[in-house]
């Protein structure tokens, strides 16, 4: 399907784009995501990259398909108070010492919450100081800083086809865990770090094990290694 879209007075074309971020990003309008990642199926899952669409209102843009014709806007006040609503929720259920989060710095919460200028939240603190799963030796699973995105489980599943991730319970009880809610190392985890680049907040980090012993662990005969991929590009 192909036709025209206005995104914020610009009208641009679209082809075989299947949703209006990918549209936008093409002609270089930024909407922000941390759900997102092209190479994977799309869950719309955490609404921070809603548009207003004229006589649609406020709506995922990567879930929701280019229809000609179709009127959006990426910045509106509407999107801006809808965004920020949604990073003071996920800031909510989130351990915010960043000071001593080895993804500091490169962490898009953060840097989303400081973009839309979130200084408070208007929500309790509702984050529990839960273990870390330090068990393997290249992942550290951090479950206080996940924000239920779900990149690791698609990405384990759909690009390694292996499928450590996986989530647990429902509503405000789900949570992300390796092998049936297994220490990580008892996984079927082959160390290849792709969970670990696009987690987009801290809750997937790298274990400081010397690459040695890595590869050690990836050489296992005990260990099923499918494929060996670059890490996939953030999203
Ligand atoms: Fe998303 Fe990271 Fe949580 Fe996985 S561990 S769901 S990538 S925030
Ligand atoms: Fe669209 Fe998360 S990026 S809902």
């Amino acid at each position: 399907m192909s036709g025209k879209i206005t995104i914020n007075g610009q009208i641009i074309d679209f082809t075989d784009e299947k949703n209006i971020l990918a549209v936008a990003r093409k002609a270089g309008i930024e909407i922000p995501t941390l759900c997102y990642h092209p190479e994977l199926t799309v869950v719309g899952a955490c609404r921070l990259c809603v548009v207003e669409i004229e006589r649609m209102g406020i709506q995922a843009s990567c879930s929701t398909a280019p229809v000609d014709g179709m009127v959006v806007y990426t910045n509106s006040e509407r999107v801006n108070q809808v965004r920020k609503m949604v990073l003071e929720l996920l800031l909510a259920n989130h351990d915010r010492e960043c000071t001593t989060c080895e993804s500091s710095g490169a962490c898009k919460l953060q840097q989303y919450a400081s973009d839309y200028g979130i200084k408070r939240l208007r929500y309790p603190n509702r984050s529990q100081m839960l273990p870390l799963d330090t068990s393997s030796l290249s992942v550290v699973r951090d479950p206080n800083k996940c924000i239920l995105c779900g990149l690791c489980v698609r990405v384990c599943k759909e690009k390694q086809g292996i499928g450590v991730w996986d989530f647990k319970n429902r509503g405000s009880k789900t949570e992300i865990v390796a092998a049936m809610d297994q220490p990580l190392a008892e996984s079927a985890c082959i160390n290849c770090g792709q969970c670990i680049a696009v987690c987009p907040c801290g809750a997937l980090t790298s274990n400081s094990s010397s690459i040695q012993e890595v590869w050690a662990a990836i050489r296992d005969p005990k260990k099923t290694v499918i494929c060996q991929i670059a890490p996939a590009p953030r999203a």
